[in-house]
């Protein structure tokens, strides 16, 4: 079987982006264009081309893969030309793969179709039906058989109505497209050298232009502004959200639900509205999530009730634990088995034992806690003295009255109790009430001041 080679076609600035990054560096989903055509292409090619003009080094330092090979097209020329500075890079025995890198959405299944078909006839190009056709390149047909693309500058009154159009993603036998890139000029309206031509080329060879018509129009949508960048957004989503349902995850409303990265699930999840994944996120069975919450990076065990408006970022919560409403759990945070973290929390780069409540309105960083501990409302781990962190450890069964403050680094002993108001800064032993208040005093002859 004959190598494959992708040639992908990155040389476009972008300007209606008004951007500074390359159209081909702008971000759908979690990753740039480019780098979803990539992830289609590598696995069906043997080697694989990028075409780059404007900010090239931008662009080779952001996809960072040594297995590229780099071609530059000094002046945008055409796309015919683009591919041609590709070719000498090209062994005749192949078969070239010619994508582009602002048409995210693309397919390896479609592009799996065309090779193969390509391998069979020497040329085959990838088409689409849309309903209004404005603007492409439509395709000229004499029964099945592809006879011409004609651009829609060039096309008369029955061309324009020609709903079937050019996609310009096309597999073509690398000696084949040589012979043809050979043949064509830029002796038309734009004084390019127009890709498209190979297929009249083609024809006049006698060679079979065969062709695969898209089923989605989306996935050969190409992206020239933030708006059809949104529009392209949208659909990634809705498909996701479209293939994850298949799999079994409730969400109430895919249009309100986006994952920005490799997202895996158990059985019998529910995922209310406005959730945001980001990253690699796991879940367990029967694991919920109420309306507005952000996940990054988190690894959630089975049973686990996420209330409403959390943000989570890098963690790990057990089994059975709940979370929320409006708590934000910060990188490096272990939340054990049937632990609970209620409103107005903040953890960061703590351990929470099994069982453990912290339930309203505390700040805990850089704390061990052990086995069910309460934390009162309002309890403060101090583990910043202006230059360095310390660390809080407390022991299992504590009990830590509401609106203390432990100065780190401190140790509260196994089922000490700390009482209310208490400013803890030396070690607490095990089973002993400890405590520090100014004692209570009233004055009985006070009066309250009056206004002058
Ligand atoms: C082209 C096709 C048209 C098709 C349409 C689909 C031609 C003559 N027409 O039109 O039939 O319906 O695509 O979107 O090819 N590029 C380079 N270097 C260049 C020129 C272009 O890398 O010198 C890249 C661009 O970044 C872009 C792609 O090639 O990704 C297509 O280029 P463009 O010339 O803009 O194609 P269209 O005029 O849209
Ligand atoms: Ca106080």
């Amino acid at each position: 079987m004959s190598d494959i080679h992708a040639i992908i076609l990155a040389a476009g600035k972008g300007s209606r982006m008004h951007s500074s990054r390359p159209k081909v560096l702008q971000i759908l989903s979690n990753n740039t264009l480019l780098g979803h055509v990539l992830s289609q292409a590598k696995p069906l090619c043997d080697k694989i081309h990028v075409v780059y003009g404007f900010e090239g080094k931008q662009v080779q330092q952001q996809i960072n893969d040594s297995n590229i090979n780099w071609v530059k097209q000094t002046e945008q020329l055409g796309a015919g030309h683009a591919v041609a500075q590709a070719m000498p890079h090209i062994e005749d025995n192949s078969i070239s793969l010619i994508l582009y890198g602002d048409v995210p959405l693309i397919k390896k299944a479609t592009l799996a179709d065309l090779i193969h078909q390509a391998q069979q006839s020497g040329l085959s190009l990838l088409s689409v039906i849309l309903d209004n056709p404005t603007g492409y390149g439509r395709i000229i047909r004499k029964g099945e058989q592809i006879q011409a693309i004609i651009e829609q500058k060039d096309a008369n009154n029955a061309q324009l109505n020609i709903n079937e159009v050019n996609t310009g993603i096309m597999a073509v036998h690398s000696q084949l497209l040589k012979q043809y890139l050979s043949k064509i000029n830029s002796s038309n309206a734009q004084g390019e050298l127009y890709l498209t031509d190979i297929i009249a080329c083609a024809v006049a060879d006698g060679q079979t232009v065969s062709s695969i018509i898209s089923k989605n129009q989306f996935e050969v949508a190409g992206v020239n502004d933030k708006v059809q960048l949104a529009e392209l957004e949208r659909i990634f989503q809705k498909n996701q959200a479209t293939q994850f349902m298949q799999q079994g995850l409730g969400l109430k409303d895919p249009n309100r639900f986006d994952c920005r990265g490799a997202f895996t699930f158990g059985q019998d999840c529910e995922i209310d509205i406005n959730t945001l994944i980001e990253g690699k996120v796991s879940l367990g069975c029967n694991t919920t999530i109420a309306p507005n919450c952000i996940i990054k990076n988190t690894k959630i065990g089975n049973y686990v009730s996420i209330l409403s408006n959390c943000v989570i970022e890098d963690c790990v919560i057990e089994e059975g634990a709940t979370i929320g409403p409006f708590a934000r759990i910060r990188p490096q945070t272990h939340i054990k088995t049937h632990a609970k973290i209620g409103n107005f929390v903040e953890i960061k780069k703590s351990t929470i034992g099994e069982n453990t409540k912290v339930s309203h309105l505390s700040y805990v960083g850089d704390a061990i806690i052990g086995k069910s501990v309460n934390i009162g409302a309002g309890v403060i781990t101090c583990n910043y003295d202006g230059v360095n962190k310390h660390q809080t450890v407390i022991g299992d069964g504590a009990f830590i009255g509401s609106d203390s403050q432990l100065v780190a680094p401190i140790k509260i002993g196994k089922n000490a109790t700390i009482g209310a108001g208490s400013t803890i800064t030396k070690i607490v032993p095990d089973n002993q009430l400890s405590l520090s208040r100014t004692k209570q005093t009233s004055l009985k002859n006070w009066q309250r001041p009056t206004k002058k």
